[in-house]
């Protein structure tokens, strides 16, 4: 049987990405991450689809020579449609419909937050269906029922800010640089949760990240008048305690999913997902709960064409292509 070759692309964000996908492995994975956003302490949109129209074509171009194909070989090309920056989101689809239209072959469009969860796919052992998994990112905060490959239901979801917005807004409060979160988990590693913010009371799965925001504000503003020096002193305690915090809100919800579905299938993706303390604590629910946890590997947490890739590539088992008319969808829901 002739082997199945796709491309993948991604661009919803500040990282462009190519992969090779054949027969539903992963070839070859290709970052160019954009650091110029660091000077602003967050995503400049503008800036974000330029970098992404110099990047996008030696991307996919190291991708393809990685995998050690040629571009002939490819059958099909996957790309993110939504959700994201807009302007982003149009270079990687109009890069993609041009190439599917050059060489003649389908154009398979992806939802960059299912595609975190079926990131899950790219390396054994695979998650069993129905499964949950809990979706955290810069942009969103989900807890999605994924009943198959193409069928999964949100079923609790953040009703201000994201889960890694509420590191990086804390970080930003601290003085980190962007993106905060990553910087807050290594600092959190030499410290400790002595420092208590407020939980939110919300009695569904949803969650709400905006009191814990407000809380460390004040929090800080108030030390501060106390010690100026207070935030360089302690600020392994500090982040520790913040990480602590968010991680305890996400967790808390978790097992609550867990329980009224009945569902011992878990994982976790997205962004914060790379979170150590999220991970350590995952595992130990896992264990004390009897649940079957998958933690995505680091390369498969942040933003990555691989997961766009494996994504296209159930779509192309079943045929389910996207014609040239499809726009780019910054708020694109399941
Ligand atoms: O999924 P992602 O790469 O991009 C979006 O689709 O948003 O997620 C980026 C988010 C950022 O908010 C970043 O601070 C957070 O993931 N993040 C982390 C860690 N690594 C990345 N948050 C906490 N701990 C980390 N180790
Ligand atoms: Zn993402």
């Amino acid at each position: 049987m002739r082997a199945n070759i796709l491309l993948a692309i991604e661009s919803s964000c500040d990282d462009s990405s190519a992969s090779i996908i054949i027969n539903g492995e992963v070839k070859s994975n290709v970052t160019a991450t954009q650091e110029v956003h660091k000077e602003y302490g967050g995503v400049v949109p503008e800036v974000a689809s330029r970098s992404h129209e110099v990047n996008i074509i030696p991307v996919v171009a190291k991708a393809i020579s990685i995998a050690g194909i040629a571009k002939n070989d490819i059958q099909a090309v996957g790309v993110t449609r939504g959700p994201g920056l807009l302007g982003s989101l149009i270079v990687g689809l109009s890069f993609a419909k041009g190439f599917a239209l050059a060489n003649d072959i389908p154009l398979i469009e992806v939802n960059h937050m299912q595609a975190h969860i079926l990131a899950h796919f790219a390396e054994k052992p695979f998650p069993e269906f129905p499964f949950l998994c809990l979706t955290v990112s810069g942009g969103h905060t989900q807890i999605v029922l994924v009943k198959d490959y193409h069928e999964m239901e949100v079923i609790g979801q953040t009703l201000d800010d994201a889960a890694g917005e509420a590191f990086d807004k804390s970080g930003k409060m601290m003085g980190l640089d962007y993106p905060a979160g990553p910087i807050i988990d290594k600092l959190a590693k030499e410290g400790k949760a002595i420092y208590e913010f407020g939980i939110p009371k919300i009695e569904n799965l949803d969650f709400s990240f905006s009191g814990l925001k407000t809380s460390i504000r004040y929090f800080l503003r108030d030390r501060i008048k106390e010690n100026p020096d207070f935030i360089e002193q302690e600020k392994e305690n500090i982040c520790c305690s913040i990480q602590t915090s968010i991680v305890n809100i996400l967790m808390a919800k978790l097992k609550r999913a867990a329980k009224e579905t009945g569902i011992s299938e878990i994982a976790i993706a997205g962004g914060v997902s790379a979170n150590s303390f999220l991970r350590t604590e995952l595992e130990r629910c896992g264990l004390k709960h009897g649940w079957t946890t998958y933690i995505p590997k680091f390369e498969y947490c942040t933003d990555n064409a691989a997961m766009i890739g494996i994504s296209a590539y159930y779509k192309f088992l079943v045929k389910d292509f996207a014609n040239q008319e499809i726009t780019p969808a910054a708020r694109l829901k399941f």
